[in-house]
């Protein structure tokens, strides 16, 4: 066996999917994003949501103002029922615009005014595809009869496997993948589809969400699965394939909206992101898969030049916050009160 590393140096990496929110949760956010990526794609699952370039050019400011200059805010735009063609136009002259994010309605956190049937949604994800714009998904079934562990695997065989046969020039990201059916899906379809995997659903499965008593923290969508998903996870971001890379899904809320009697779903991580996808890699003995998984398969996927900078990575532990504090409200995150065996370089 070879000697185990201590530090691990990177193209500086971007994360493929993430929740900054708005106001003093994005302040605290969108630092810590910055502080590890030199890119990220925004979710515009806001209240009300990002659905036009209009909308996304005043968030992209605010994010911009937030993070600072050495980083650079990428969105995709929320898709509706009533989204229309010209607006399809529009975003791909905007270059901080990369795509068009589908939530099925009602799938997750503030996705009510989601897509209702999006196979009927054709001429448009056809001019998404005209485009060179990419669509997202959020690969959850919200048919209420199948059970929720089942929604990942259903959504594909009833939607995303349809819409791939349709328009198969429509480039797909399989966002937060967490099944071996994704994983299987990705790698039956071509270089035009891939999948974003979290740092969480490669390092939890659903026990944790039970351990010892209903732990919130652990919950989110897709919801943590069974350790034989989780393997598939491993070796699909592990194993250096070009269609598997970082989206963190970082999803901050306030601690009480998560500890409540209905919590929502969502995973704080982007404090820790790169450590604990280090982490992962690490016990996986793969390490110098690392860079393609984090830096260079999403840039290449998108179309987009590799950052300039590294980011360096060294065995070193760190102990977590307990919360962090934003504004009025704190945030739990993931690890909260524990030690990380990796740390940024540069803290
Ligand atoms: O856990 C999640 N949190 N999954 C999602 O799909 C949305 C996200 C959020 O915005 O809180
Ligand atoms: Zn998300």
């Amino acid at each position: 066996m070879m000697a185990k590393r201590d530090s691990v140096s990177i193209t500086r990496p971007d994360d493929w999917h993430v929740h900054l929110r708005r106001g003093e949760i994005m302040e605290m956010a969108a630092r810590h994003t910055a502080a590890r990526f030199a890119r990220a794609m925004v979710m515009p699952n806001l209240s009300p949501p990002v659905r036009t370039v209009a909308e996304a050019r005043v968030y992209r400011d605010e994010i911009a103002a937030a993070a600072g200059k050495n980083f650079q805010p990428l969105l995709s735009l929320y898709l509706t029922g009533d989204t229309g063609r010209d607006e399809v136009a529009r975003a791909a002259e905007d270059d901080a615009i990369v795509g068009f994010k589908l939530y099925p309605a009602g799938a997750t956190t503030n996705s009510d005014a989601g897509v209702r049937d999006p196979l009927k949604l054709m001429p448009l994800m056809e001019e998404i595809a005209a485009r060179k714009l990419v669509l997202q998904v959020h690969a959850e079934t919200t048919a209420p009869e199948v059970d929720v562990f089942d929604r990942e695997a259903v959504f594909i065989e009833r939607v995303l496997a349809p819409l791939h046969r349709e328009v198969p020039e429509l480039k797909i990201v399989l966002e937060h993948a967490t099944t071996i059916e994704a994983v299987q899906f990705v790698r039956d379809s071509g270089a035009g589809v891939a999948a974003t995997i979290t740092a969480h659903h490669l390092l939890l499965n659903r026990n944790e969400m039970f351990r010892g008593g209903l732990r919130p923290h652990a919950y989110c969508l897709p919801v943590l699965k069974r350790e034989r998903h989780r393997r598939a996870l491993l070796e699909a971001a592990c194993g250096g394939e070009p269609s598997f890379f970082l989206g963190s899904d970082s999803a901050p809320h306030p601690r009480g909206a998560k500890e409540s009697a209905c919590g929502c779903a969502g995973i704080y991580t982007a404090h820790a992101a790169m450590e604990l996808y280090a982490e992962v890699f690490d016990a996986m003995d793969a390490l110098d898969k690392l860079e393609g998984f984090a830096s260079h398969h999403g840039a290449d996927f998108y179309g987009m030049p590799h950052n300039a900078g590294r980011l360096e990575l060294r065995r070193k532990a760190r102990t977590v916050e307990r919360v962090y504090a934003a504004g009025d409200c704190e945030v739990v995150p993931l690890r909260a009160g524990q030690t990380l065996a990796w740390s940024l370089a540069q803290e």
